[in-house]
C-alpha cells in the first residue's frame, strides 16, 4: 500500500484544556504521530492552554509522558519526540478572566491557520469564544473545534449553538464526533459510492434489515458522574450510532463535499420515525462475585441510567420504508466489536427446492477491531449428494489485503485535527444535524422519565439483556454473534 501524506498549511493550534485527559490521551499523541508522518510543516506550533501555572519546560514534560504512554511504538524514537516538543509551548490562562490572554496573543503568528481546540467543559465555550474576540485572537478565518457532549438535549444544544454563533460563523465551527474520523467509517462511503455492486441493492426492496452494533468490554469506572447523567443514549446513540446510521442510510451526495454530505445525513435524521416503547431495550450491567456493577461504578445505588441500549428504528422515506434498523450498544459486554451488518432478502425463488434451506447474502462491515468486510455468499456444499447449499464468507480483512500499513492507519483524532487545519468540514457535524439528532432523542428519554422506566440488569461479559434478543426474535431475526 502506498502511504501518502498530504502536507497541511503552517498553523498555530491552541488547545484549551491542554492538560486535560483528552489532550493527554488523544490530541497530543495524535499530533505527534502526524509530526512523525511528516505532515506538520516546520512553522507549525502547538500551544497548550490551561489554568495551572506551568512553564514551557513543565508542559513539555507533560506532553512527553503523554506521548510515551499513548503514541505507541513511534515514541521510542527520542529524536522525533524532542523534535516535536520543540514545537510545543504553554500559556496559563483564565477562561473566565483576563489573565494569560495577552501572552497567548504574542504567540500567535501573522496569517497562518489559527485553530482553537475547546477541550473543556461546554460551560466554558461561551467564555473562551468571547475572550478570543475581545483579545483580538480570532478572525474570520480562525477555526474552533468543540467536543461532545454537545448539549444534553435539544434546548441545551440550541443554546450552545447560539453561543458559538455569536462569535463564529458555522464554517468556522468543527464539532467533533470521533467516529467520523475512523478509517472504516469513511470506508462506508467508499464502499457504497465507489462500487457499482452495492448501490442498486441498497434499499427496502433488497435489504431485509440492517444492524449496527457498538459493543464495549469496558465499564464506566472513572467517568461515573458524567456517565450517570448521560447513559448510552446520550453518550453513544445520539452521536456515534446516529452518524453510522446516517452514512449507511443516506442518499448519494452529489459530491464528497461538506455540505453535500451533511445535507444528506440531516435528511436521514429528519426522516426517523418516533420509536415505539416496545422497540427499546435498556439495560444496566449487574455486579458479579468479583466485579462491581453499574450502580457501584457510578456510586448511585438508585440509578436508572442505561449502560446498554437496543432499539428498532424506521426511516420514513422511499428508500427505506419497511426496512428496520436495529441498533445496540453497551458497556461490559462480551467483546469490543463495532460493526454494521446489512442482511439482504432471500432470493425470490429457490430453484433448488425446500431441502436447500434458506440462504441470505450478508454484508458485514467491521469498524473495529480487525477492520474489514465480509460478504456471505451462497455456494454449493462441496462433494456428492445433490444440491446442498452453504453460506461462505468472502473475507476481506484490510490488514491482509492492504498490508501492515493498513493496521497503522491514521487514528480518528489525528485525521480530524488535520482536516480542521485543511478547512475541510466533511467529517464534522453541522449545528442543524446535532439539533435534529436531539429532537429525535428527547421524546424517547422523556418517555422513560414519564414511565419511570427501569433498565434491565444484565450479566457482565454477555450480550446484554435477554429482551434485546427478543427484540429480534419477535421479528424472526437475530443479532449477529458478538465475537471475542
Ligand atoms: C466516547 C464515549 O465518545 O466513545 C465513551 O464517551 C466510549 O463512553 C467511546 O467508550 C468509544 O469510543 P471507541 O473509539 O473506543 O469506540
Amino acid at each position: 500500500m502506498v502511504s501518502r501524506v498530504i502536507p497541511v498549511d503552517p498553523f498555530d493550534l491552541v488547545i484549551f484544556g491542554g492538560t486535560g485527559d483528552l489532550a493527554r490521551r488523544k490530541i497530543l499523541p495524535g499530533l505527534f504521530r502526524r509530526f512523525v508522518a511528516g505532515q506538520m510543516p516546520p512553522e507549525a506550533q502547538v500551544v497548550g492552554a490551561a489554568r495551572s501555572e506551568m512553564d514551557d519546560a513543565g508542559y513539555r514534560d507533560f506532553v512527553r509522558e503523554a506521548i510515551v504512554e499513548f503514541a505507541g511504538p513511534l515514541s521510542d524514537d527520542g529524536t522525533q519526540v524532542d523534535g516535536f516538543l520543540e514545537r510545543v509551548s504553554y500559556v496559563a490562562i483564565d477562561a473566565k478572566g483576563e489573565a494569560g490572554w495577552d501572552a497567548l496573543r504574542t504567540k500567535m503568528r501573522g496569517d497562518l491557520v489559527h485553530a482553537f481546540y475547546f477541550s473543556v467543559a461546554p460551560a466554558l465555550f461561551g467564555d473562551i469564544a468571547e475572550r478570543l474576540h475581545l483579545h483580538g485572537l480570532a478572525g474570520d478565518e480562525s477555526r474552533i473545534v468543540v467536543e461532545k457532549p454537545f448539549g444534553k438535549d435539544l434546548d441545551s444544544a440550541k443554546a450552545l449553538n447560539a453561543t458559538l454563533a455569536e462569535h463564529f460563523h458555522e464554517h468556522q465551527i468543527y464539532r467533533i464526533d470521533h467516529y467520523l474520523g475512523k478509517e472504516t467509517v469513511q470506508n462506508l462511503m467508499a464502499v457504497r459510492f465507489g462500487n457499482v455492486l452495492f448501490e442498486p441493492l441498497w434499499n427496502a426492496q433488497y435489504v431485509d434489515h440492517i444492524q449496527i452494533t457498538v459493543a464495549e468490554t469496558v465499564g464506566v469506572g472513572g467517568r461515573g458522574s458524567y456517565y450517570d447523567q448521560s447513559g448510552a443514549m446520550r453518550d453513544m446513540v445520539q452521536n456515534h450510532l446516529m452518524q453510522l446510521l446516517c452514512l449507511i442510510a443516506m442518499e448519494p451526495p452529489a459530491k464528497f463535499e461538506p455540505d453535500a454530505v451533511r445535507d444528506e445525513k440531516l435528511k436521514v435524521i429528519r426522516a426517523l420515525e418516533p420509536v415505539e416503547p416496545h422497540h427499546i431495550v435498556r439495560g444496566q450491567y449487574d455486579k458479579t462475585v468479583d466485579s462491581v456493577g453499574y450502580r457501584e461504578d457510578v456510586e448511585n445505588p438508585r440509578s436508572f441510567t442505561e449502560s446498554f441500549l437496543a432499539l428498532k428504528l424506521h426511516i420514513s422515506n422511499w428508500r427505506w420504508a419497511g426496512t428496520p434498523f436495529y441498533l445496540r450498544t453497551g458497556k461490559k459486554l462480551r467483546a469490543r466489536t463495532s460493526e454494521i451488518v446489512v442482511v439482504f432478502k432471500d432470493a425470490p425463488h429457490s430453484i433448488f427446492g425446500a431441502d436447500a434451506g434458506r440462504h441470505r447474502n450478508v454484508l458485514a462491515i467491521r469498524l473495529q477491531p480487525n477492520e474489514g468486510m465480509t460478504l456471505d455468499v451462497t455456494i454449493k456444499e462441496p462433494g456428492p449428494g445433490g444440491m446442498r447449499l452453504v453460506d461462505v464468507p468472502l473475507d476481506m480483512t484490510f490488514a491482509d489485503a492492504l498490508g501492515p500499513e493498513a493496521e497503522q492507519a491514521t487514528e480518528a483524532y489525528e485525521r480530524l485535527i488535520m482536516d480542521v487545519i485543511r478547512g475541510n468540514q466533511t467529517l464534522f457535524m453541522r449545528g442543524d444535524e446535532v439539533e435534529a439528532a436531539w429532537a429525535w432523542t428527547d421524546p424517547i428519554i422523556a418517555g422513560w422519565t414519564a414511565r419511570s422506566d427501569v433498565p434491565k440488569p444484565y450479566e457482565q461479559g454477555g450480550t446484554g439483556p435477554e429482551d434485546s434478543l427478543m427484540l429480534m426474535h419477535r421479528d424472526g431475526r437475530r443479532w449477529r454473534e458478538l465475537k471475542t
